[in-house]
């Protein structure tokens, strides 16, 4: 399939996990791909992959929690690749706690990088978006469906993620920009290692209704829902939450 020919793809946290496996599929898929993420060692490692495999991809240096490291990311991925007509916002983080003991940096952070990240990100790619059309999958979580104990914060990030999608669909849905979010259920990614910690006392029962009879996916397995969304495949959907999480949130 060539579905992202002669389009530029930027995707955030596209150093890991879902976020490199969804680069690898755009660029096989003939996208030339801006790879954003925090740890650039990371990015420019599946940029690498991505050119090893015959694809086209450039790697950058962001904080999707700062406006202004966003702008110059996007800014310098334009200028290289050409206007971006999509945009995957992988990069995500997350740990379990305790809510009543959880300190207030911890707090900041999950929202700051999951729900705000994402929307400076949208904000910064939109106006190319606007100059002819494109595409946003955002990606929240089972997490922002449902309530996990020892996750407010991740419950509260991603849930803002789902109604954030919801509301950028409407304001664009009439200028040729789709918004859509996928909500993975557990990927085997090294995301899994920031839950690893469980908070003093946490009763393991109560997060038993997050496993899967199926397991985890495969991040790969997400990126190939994520590529028909984004891609004009996925011309009449906008505005949908697409859950992808082996049953856990039916
Ligand atoms: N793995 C899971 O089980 C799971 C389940 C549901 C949803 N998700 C979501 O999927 C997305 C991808 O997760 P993953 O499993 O690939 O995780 P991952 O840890 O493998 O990758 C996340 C990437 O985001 C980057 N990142 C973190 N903070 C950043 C910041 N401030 N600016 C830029 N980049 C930043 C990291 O460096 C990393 O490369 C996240 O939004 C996560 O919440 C993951």
């Amino acid at each position: 399939m060539s579905r992202f020919q002669g389009r530029v793809c930027i995707v955030s946290g596209g150093g890991s996990g879902l976020g490199r496996a969804t680069a690898l599929r755009l660029a096989a898929e003939g996208g030339s791909v801006a790879v954003l993420d925090l740890a650039l060692e990371s990015a420019q490692r599946v940029a690498r992959e991505v050119e090893a495999a015959g694809g086209r991809a450039h790697p950058y240096q962001v904080d999707v929690a700062d406006p202004a490291s966003v702008r110059a990311a996007v800014d310098a991925a334009a200028r290289d690749l050409g206007r971006p007509q999509v945009l995957v916002s992988c990069a995500g983080t997350g740990c379990f706690a305790n809510s009543h003991e959880m300190p207030f940096e911890d707090w900041k952070r999950i929202i700051d990088v999951n729900l705000t990240g994402t929307f400076l990100v949208a904000q910064a790619v939109l106006p190319h978006l606007l100059d002819g059309g494109g595409s946003i999958v955002t990606v929240a979580s089972n997490a922002g469906l449902m309530g996990i104990a020892y996750s407010a914060a991740y419950c509260a990030s991603k849930g803002g993620v789902v109604n954030l999608t919801r509301a950028l669909s409407d304001e664009y849905v009439k200028r040729g920009v789709r918004v859509n979010c996928v909500a993975p259920g557990g990927m085997a990614t090294p995301f899994q290692n920031a839950f690893r910690n469980m908070p003093q006392g946490a009763d393991l029962s109560s997060l038993g209704k997050i496993r899967s009879p199926l397991g985890m996916a495969e991040p790969e397995e997400v990126a190939a829902l994520i590529a028909f969304v984004a891609s004009d495949e996925g011309r009449y959907m906008t505005g949908a939450i697409v859950s992808i999480d082996g049953g856990i949130t039916t």
